[in-house]
């Protein structure tokens, strides 16, 4: 049984809980505090010793569930030890199969690039390359970059406002989060930050005023190898472009011939109800980044390359951890979800039944003024009310469910629960909000 110890704030170093001044911390999670550097971050939100998960469930050690309504960031989009990767995993291992290959061949790597291919890109009449880096997000940003230039000769990239690509230099040359951007350690070199879908209001064409910019030689914005963009800003606060923006961009981008990369890493996988969150849009971009669920749960990050610009040199860009071959056997399991249409279907229904139920608490809550946005199975819930959503997200924690705050102003919960989460399940997490909005504001 844990006893329980009242840090101050000031020693936690954590801002989250400020009208308190104090978190219980629990003895068995001293070490963390003494050991572990002032850098941890989920752990201040979420303060238990998690020790099991399944499904949509993790548990901690004493015993308490919790429900996830954050599946790893959008890594465990087919759930805590999904039973059929357990079962391939458990078998490879067995059978001694290699672990860390580099970019060497292997079975694993031979399967999961057949399965990728046959069940992903044929079907979508897509052309890849499949480029392995390390297995990070951010390393296949970094690629991404990287390949842009090269190919266009050119080293400004146009990016967006409310970005976020990741925590290495490159990427967060992209990332317009004022904390994690302005830093002694970092420089704004080469890249161009244009306002996004709906960033200057309704009615205002973002994409004229890009165009404007490109098309004139003396606006002071040089020309970019290429665009990125996540088609719903997931760490930004949940934005969304919409199809037609997303086409009109595409259009800039050939117009001017510019690269039009796709930042797939949280909301692809399936996240927006199609495997990848653009297909609605009939946008075919020439650069894809994927990460986080696309190893089934295990590091796992891939850039995707239109051929013709797969112009690396044998070596040019490498890393020692690209051949998670543990990874090449989960990740080829859980792409078994998108043989047919059915797992498609399910998102796009558990997502009708989420958007009813944040309905109802718009109409119930009305005073608090909630702004809903997002699709398929990612939500975000925006607070206006200053320190709301934290709050809020603190009560649904101790009343065992794990979701999180996004967004610039820290005031968006943000709903990603895992995508094969069951109906009953998900209705107790939606359940739970509604306890933890009354009970914050009673
Ligand atoms: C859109 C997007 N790109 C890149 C990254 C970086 O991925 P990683 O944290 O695996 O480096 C993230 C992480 O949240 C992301 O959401």
């Amino acid at each position: 049984m844990a006893t329980y110890e009242r840090i101050p704030n000031s020693v936690m170093q954590t801002t989250e809980y400020p009208e308190t001044g104090y978190q219980e911390v629990s003895t068995n999670m001293q070490i963390f505090h003494s050991l572990e550097s002032e850098v941890r971050s989920y752990i201040r939100c979420f303060p238990t010793v998690f020790k099991k998960s399944k499904e949509a469930y993790l548990f901690n050690e004493e015993g308490k569930r919790y429900i996830d309504f954050f599946a790893g960031a959008g890594s465990l989009n087919y759930g805590h030890n999904n039973d059929q990767v357990k079962r391939a995993i458990l078998k490879y291992v067995q059978e001694d199969g290699i672990l860390l290959s580099l970019d060497k061949a292997t079975t694993a790597k031979r399967h999961f690039l057949k399965q990728i291919s046959s069940i992903i890109f044929e079907p979508r009449g897509l052309q890849y390359k499949i480029q392995f880096t390390g297995p990070t997000g951010t390393n296949a940003i970094e690629a991404a970059l990287k390949l842009a230039r090269l190919v266009k000769g050119r080293s400004n990239i146009i990016a967006f406002t409310n970005a976020f690509h990741g925590m290495t230099l490159g990427s967060l040359t992209l990332t317009s989060n004022d904390l994690i951007r302005n830093r002694p350690y970092m420089n704004r070199s080469n890249v161009t930050i244009m306002p996004y879908d709906g960033y200057l209001g309704e009615g205002i064409d973002t994409i004229a005023y890009l165009r404007r910019f490109l098309e004139d030689n003396h606006s002071g914005i040089d020309l970019p190898a290429a665009v990125i963009l996540e088609t719903v800003q997931a760490e930004g606060g949940v934005h969304l472009a919409t199809d037609q923006w997303l086409r009109d961009l595409e259009q800039v981008c050939r117009d001017f011939d510019l690269l039009l990369i796709v930042d797939d890493i949280q909301v692809g996988n399936g996240r927006t109800g199609t495997f990848f969150s653009f297909e609605n849009a009939g946008i075919r971009p020439d650069i894809v980044t994927l990460g986080k669920s696309i190893g089934g749960g295990l590091p796992l990050s891939l850039v995707l390359i239109r051929p013709a610009i797969d112009q690396w040199k044998p070596g040019e860009h490498s890393g020692t951890f690209r051949g998670n071959n543990l990874a090449f056997v989960a990740g080829a399991e859980v792409l078994d979800y998108w043989k047919d249409e059915a797992f498609s279907q399910s998102v796009i229904h558990k997502s009708d039944l989420a958007a009813e139920r944040f309905q109802t608490f718009q109409k119930k809550y009305e005073a608090l003024n909630i702004k809903v946005r997002g699709k398929g199975l990612i939500f975000g819930l925006e607070f206006p009310s200053n320190n709301l959503a934290p709050k809020i997200a603190e009560h649904a924690f101790n009343l065992g469910l794990i979701i999180e705050v996004t967004g610039v102003k820290k005031n968006v919960l943000k709903f990603l629960p895992p995508l094969t989460i069951e109906e009953e399940v998900l209705q107790d997490g939606l359940d739970i909000i509604d306890a933890a909005i009354q009970a914050t504001i009673a």
